[in-house]
């Protein structure tokens, strides 16, 4: 059973952006292509995987979009990619990407581009379980720090870790429960995953395993993971 996947490439890379001299993060270059491909091209070589939309900022649409078109004409030529105008918060984009969908398309993964070290197993698991029958899965991890509540500077209470897990992307929908989970948030209810809008909507979320390496590129000091995958230069 195919999935389609919307890939969000339309943040602003704010936290980045001092570090980064203003680019997108989803843009810096990476083994001369821009960071989102590499995500991308783990969707596309993933047998499951039907097509792609890319969310892309409205301003870069045009650009981003012709050198898509161009890289997936030399490196994946036969997946078919869709570009879409992201919105002014994630979950916006999200339901932009979630409107380009083609209509025969029952089932979908939200991937964040910033996670662009996500592997071929993950989405696997995360497919798998939407065609065994979940309508809402996402690749979880335990925790590992001690998690504590705090208000200002001061500890107010310590959770119990056993029972807490951190999520990931790819998250994987039935299309239908996700465009609903969307029309029950209304346009005020903020969101930091997709998940959480299903659980608004008082429906199950399922997991799979999450991979430790599939991490996202957040903060200045996230760089060096990504120059750490670049081939050795030639002397
Ligand atoms: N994203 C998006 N549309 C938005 C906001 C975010 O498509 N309006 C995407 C980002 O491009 C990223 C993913 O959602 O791939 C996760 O968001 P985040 O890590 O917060 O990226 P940014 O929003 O770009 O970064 P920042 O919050 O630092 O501005
Ligand atoms: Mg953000």
């Amino acid at each position: 059973m195919s999935v389609w996947t919307v890939l969000l490439a339309a943040g602003s890379g704010t936290r980045l952006a001092a570090a980064s001299c203003g680019v997108k993060k989803q843009f810096l270059r990476l083994d001369g292509r821009p960071l989102y491909w590499r995500a991308l091209t783990a969707f596309a070589r993933c047998p499951a995987v039907a097509g792609i939309v890319v969310v892309f900022p409205p301003d870069d649409l045009e650009t981003a979009g012709a050198e898509l078109e161009a890289l997936i004409a030399t490196r994946h030529p036969g997946v078919p990619v869709l570009t879409a105008p992201g919105g002014a918060r994630r979950q916006d984009s999200v339901r932009n990407g979630l409107a380009a969908l083609p209509p025969h398309c029952r089932r979908v993964l939200v991937h964040d581009a910033a996670r662009p070290f996500v592997d071929p197993a993950l989405i696997g698991r995360v497919a798998d379980a939407l065609a065994q029958g979940k309508r809402a899965v996402i690749p979880v991890l335990p925790v590992t720090d001690t998690i504590k509540e705090v208000s200002g500077d001061t500890v107010v209470a310590t959770h119990d870790r056993s029972a807490l897990v951190a999520v990931q992307t790819p998250q994987g929908f039935d299309v239908a429960l996700l465009l609903g989970a969307f029309e029950h948030a209304g346009e005020t209810f903020t969101v930091t995953d997709d998940a959480s809008l299903v659980e608004h909507l008082g429906q199950a979320v399922h997991t799979v395993p999450g991979a430790p390496e599939n991490v996202k590129i957040t903060n200045p000091e996230d760089l060096p993971l990504l120059a750490s995958t670049l081939p050795p230069a030639v002397p």
